[in-house]
């Protein structure tokens, strides 16, 4: 071939094909996204990157991006390496396990989720100066200095945003009073200054984790807590140390997976309900088919039913993993399913709840173009968490206390009931359903992925990953797509509004499937990134938030 043409031809190739995505970060907002690629710009991993994203959240995301909260880390280097961290928020060293119980004995509402005393120490703080000391490569002020900039120039509020703070703002000022900083009004455009924020913000960049644990900053949030109703001291923040744990590790089919262990519920239930599902081969049937719900959601109720009994703080109660991920074992738990007819959740186990609506927690996923990986879910628990305010600090505390089993049997505000192993005790962490994960395939990374969704978290990290590998679909096309969930109690399949068709809900029904259309709700919001065989990055934000992918080029 004449020379010029190949080159012609070489020229026209790189003018019409898109430009290679060497690395991406997905989350809640387009303002975080971005303050993390440009870390990666500068030549920070996804580790650096991951501190100033996250640190961005909590100025523009205030209903969960958090320093006061907690979450999960699931990492893999670009050599392979793969771990977790788990900076959870623990119970305090006043709680007791019956904090929440009045004389009767009866859970008394709203003190679990509303106040000072729904507060679990926070974690975050710590865990991000975790993650720097063993991974960060950019200094530590200049990974918070983005965040300290955004609130003090402002971030603009979104229409879902403005309908987020119109729906809390009567708790607000219920836990705060009237002239609290949230209770502002701001409409969709408004830009937010947080000078309060950008205080504290410049206080974590000076003094890492002593800047918050430590000093007037601590001595507010100190403060707040006890103003509004609450047990946490000094001596709880000044004890606080998040803990390298090793992430819950299975196969299914081709893929290696990653997802986060106790005191997480998520890798356990998600590795306990893909067994379960894998030798029914359900890429055989059409995506949200019949037959392939029922086998997903068998799978899920009997996952969920495990979680009640087993699953608490590893640090304080002894999790059978091994048993629970008992290849035979989980095989027989599917013995009482078939296609003929629905399980009843009765003959799981008893019992009957009430179901509560699901709020925010935030999960994001970046991948840097040397190959690190990082799928990060932090919370606030509750939208705002307990919705204390630390008007001094700029930021809401957190209101994880809910997580733990107030009193056994009785079911938390996403309805998940729980047992003694996740009863509450001093500095003990509440159990979660965050699932940070990370897939393999052929020995290399192939999708970072997870959501917020409370109860629901678990079941969307696993229908976004069989989207992908069992029903073909890329990888954005696969968060946006509808999803269902069932935990087991109440024995109810939730279905997301108007997604499904009605012919299969009353085929479902038909087969004794308890479909209540008034839970019909918005189901997570997926962040995730997928890497192909041959490198390709590609990336799903879920379109059911503000959710945004920036790519790096
Ligand atoms: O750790 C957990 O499982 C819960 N605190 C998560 C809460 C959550 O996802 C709320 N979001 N929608």
């Amino acid at each position: 071939m004449n020379v010029n043409f190949l080159l012609m031809g070489i020229l026209l190739l790189s003018c019409t094909s898109p430009k290679p995505i060497k690395g991406a970060v997905v989350s809640a907002r387009e303002e975080a996204s971005a303050i993390g690629v440009e870390i990666m710009k500068q030549g920070g991993t996804a580790f650096d990157a991951l501190i100033a994203t996250d640190l961005a959240l909590t100025v523009c995301y205030p209903n969960a991006g958090n320093i006061s909260g907690g979450g999960f880390l699931v990492y893999r280097t670009a050599e392979g390496k793969v771990g977790s961290l788990d900076y959870r928020e623990k119970a305090p060293m006043g709680a007791s396990a019956d904090m929440y119980l009045d004389e009767q004995g009866n859970v008394m509402p709203g003190k679990s989720t509303l106040g000072g005393l729904a507060v679990g120490v926070p974690g975050t703080v710590a865990g991000l100066a975790a993650i720097h000391k063993k991974f960060g490569t950019l200094p530590w002020e200049d990974l918070v200095q983005p965040a300290i900039d955004l609130a003090r120039k402002g971030y603009f509020v979104t229409k879902k945003q403005q309908r987020s703070f119109e729906s809390k703002k009567e708790d607000f000022i219920a836990v705060n009073g009237p002239d609290t900083f949230y209770a502002q009004d701001f409409k969709a455009g408004d830009r937010v200054q947080n000078t309060a924020l950008a205080e504290t913000l410049e206080r974590i960049a000076k003094y890492g984790k002593a800047g918050f644990y430590q000093g007037p900053v601590a001595e507010d949030l100190v403060n707040r807590v006890m103003e509004t109703g609450g047990v946490i001291t000094l001596e709880d923040l000044l004890a606080y140390e998040p803990v390298w744990r090793d992430p819950i590790n299975f196969q299914y089919k081709d893929l290696n997976i990653y997802a986060m262990g106790p005191p997480s519920s998520g890798g356990i239930c998600l590795a306990q309900i893909m067994k379960m599902i894998e030798p029914y081969n359900v890429g055989q049937y059409d995506h949200n088919s019949k037959e392939a719900m029922q086998v997903i959601v068998e799978a899920e109720r009997r996952s969920y039913a495990d979680r009640s009994l087993y699953l608490g703080d590893p640090d304080f109660v002894n999790v059978p993993k091994d048993s629970l991920l008992d290849v035979t074992y989980l095989n027989k738990r599917m013995n009482s399913f078939t296609f003929e007819k629905a399980t009843k959740s009765t003959d799981i186990a008893p019992g009957s709840i009430q179901w509560e609506e699901s709020e925010e927690t935030t999960h994001y996923s970046i991948v840097d173009p040397l190959g690190n990986a990082v799928a990060v879910t932090t919370t606030l628990n509750g939208s705002y968490g307990s919705k204390v305010f630390v008007e001094n600090g700029g930021y809401f505390l957190n209101n994880e206390m809910d997580d733990f089993s107030s009193k056994p049997g009785v079911p938390n505000m996403f309805g998940l009931i729980g047992g003694k192993a996740n009863a509450i005790a001093p500095q003990k962490r509440m159990l979660s359903a965050m699932t940070p994960t990370i897939v393999e395939r052929k020995g290399k990374l192939a999708m970072v992925v997870g959501t917020p969704g409370g109860s629901t978290i678990i079941t969307s990290v696993l229908q976004t990953i069989l989207n992908v590998y069992e029903f073909d679909m890329d990888v954005q096309s696969a968060v946006s797509a509808a999803r269902f969930h069932h935990q087991w109690l109440p024995d109810v399949v939730v279905f997301e509004p108007g997604q499904f068709n009605p012919s299969l809900i009353k085929s479902l029904q038909d087969k004794g499937y308890n479909i209540k259309e008034e839970y019909s709700r918005i189901i997570g919001r997926v962040d995730a990134i997928q890497i192909s065989e041959s490198g390709e990055i590609t990336t799903g934000a879920d379109p059911r938030g503000d959710d945004t992918a920036v790519p790096l080029y």
